[in-house]
């Protein structure tokens, strides 16, 4: 795919602030675990802290293909900053899927306002088996009632508002799942433990623990028993914009890469110099611009709504995600002992690019969601 006039200067938008405004307070925060707060508010400034709500709410309005052109420079800036931006989206999904006008415009309200969402579906033995969820919501009268803990969930600490999976009746497995927004301020909410993470360390990571909390029916998003449904095709539209995640990382370790190998000398010439080096940088470039279309080409699935969305997501996250760590691998690899130093910043982006092939669904899951695809698209008449 070629971006259009309006994508290259988005991009190119992009880049200048992420070179400008997110590289240099991510170190530090890298260190401190510390969430960049002036940092967010100027993106909500630039109306950018939520990229896939829809302009009729306030948002920015734009393609999937153009918020992964986004994500992506965001990525190449900080992974852990562009993280905590998509988790915003991820949040809003269910809503847009099948919540009402009015939740969309309460979530709209929040977000819009400089707040943050978080998309509570992991639970400590509900990871890659989704529809194990143990969180229950027991509907009393006009009122559900929550009751459970969820954890690794982006943003726990800093969202104002949960959109979350829980169970109106566990013997129905995956069809009892229902989905719920709930506000921060609803009592019984409180924040367990926050994770002290290898990588994206900026960003806010912690259990979300649900104690008899109260939510007005009308806060249930969709019907009951839909819940499983949501969180699936929430995820499948969300990959596209991982593998852009990855391929902004990737794109971030290429860079300096390809810079360092002009600058580093040995046996008198620049390293760049070597075949060797350069066969590494030219399989680096091949790999991240086949992930990026592959990324592109899920994104269009989403932009045109065709039965493909489960299969290219899925496969442009995996794929995009296994890019990524060959990239940073063999880039560090270049700076040699140096790109083991903190000094250098390979060793951060290395830090920060295992994640992604474990969070939004692990690439095991991802090659069962492929072949089962697969499977229906070529199944054979017996
Ligand atoms: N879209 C719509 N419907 C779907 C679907 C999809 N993508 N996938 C499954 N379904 C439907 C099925 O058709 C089936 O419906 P019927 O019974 O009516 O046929 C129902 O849902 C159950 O499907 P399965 O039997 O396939 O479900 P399963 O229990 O075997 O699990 C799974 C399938 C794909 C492995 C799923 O559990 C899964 O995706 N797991 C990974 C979860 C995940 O990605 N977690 C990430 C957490 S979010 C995160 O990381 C964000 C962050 O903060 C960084």
């Amino acid at each position: 795919m070629i971006l259009n006039e309006e994508q290259l200067e988005l991009k190119a938008m992009m880049r200048n602030f992420a070179d400008k405004e997110i590289r240099p307070v991510a170190a530090e925060c890298d260190k401190t675990g510390e969430f960049p707060m002036e940092l967010y508010k100027k993106v909500c400034d630039m109306g950018i802290n939520c990229l896939d709500m829809p302009a009729e709410y306030g948002g920015p309005g734009l393609s999937r293909v153009t918020s992964c052109v986004v994500r992506e420079e965001m990525s190449r800036g900080d992974a852990g900053f562009a993280l905590t931006i998509g988790a915003n989206s991820l949040g809003m999904k269910p809503l847009l899927l099948a919540g009402t006008q009015e939740q969309c415009q309460h979530f709209a309200d929040i977000v819009n306002g400089g707040g943050f969402s978080a998309f509570c579906l992991t639970e400590p033995d509900a990871g890659s088996d989704a529809a194990a969820t143990r969180t229950t919501a027991r509907r009393v009268g006009d009122e559900y009632i929550l009751n459970g803990r969820k954890c690794f969930i982006t943003n726990g600490a800093l969202a104002n508002i949960y959109t979350v999976i829980a169970t109106v009746d566990k013997e129905q497995g995956a069809k009892g799942l229902t989905m719920f927004l709930v506000d921060r301020d609803t009592p019984g909410i409180s924040i367990g433990k926050h994770e002290e993470k290898m990588g994206i360390r900026l960003s806010s990571t912690t259990d979300v623990i649900f104690d008899e909390v109260r939510i007005p029916v009308k806060n249930r998003v969709g019907e009951e028993g839909q819940g499983f449904y949501l969180a699936m095709q929430t995820l499948d539209q969300g990959r596209a914009s991982t593998a852009a995640s990855a391929v902004g990382i990737a794109q971030a370790a290429f860079e300096y890469a390809i810079e360092y190998s002009q600058i580093r000398k040995t046996f008198g010439k620049p390293i760049c110099k070597n075949q060797a080096i350069q066969f590494l940088l030219s399989d680096m470039a091949m790999k991240i611009e086949s992930a990026r279309q592959m990324g592109f080409l899920a994104a269009e699935q989403v932009d045109n709504h065709t039965p493909w969305i489960t299969k290219f997501g899925a496969m442009a996250k995996c794929y995009a995600t296994d890019v990524l760590q060959s990239v940073v691998s063999d880039a560090l690899q270049i700076y040699g002992g140096y790109g083991y130093m903190k000094d250098y910043p390979m060793e951060k982006l290395m830090r920060d690019a295992k994640i992604y092939q474990i969070f939004e669904g692990t690439n095991q899951i991802q090659r069962i969601v492929i072949g089962g695809q697969l499977l229906k698209e070529y199944k054979v008449k017996n």
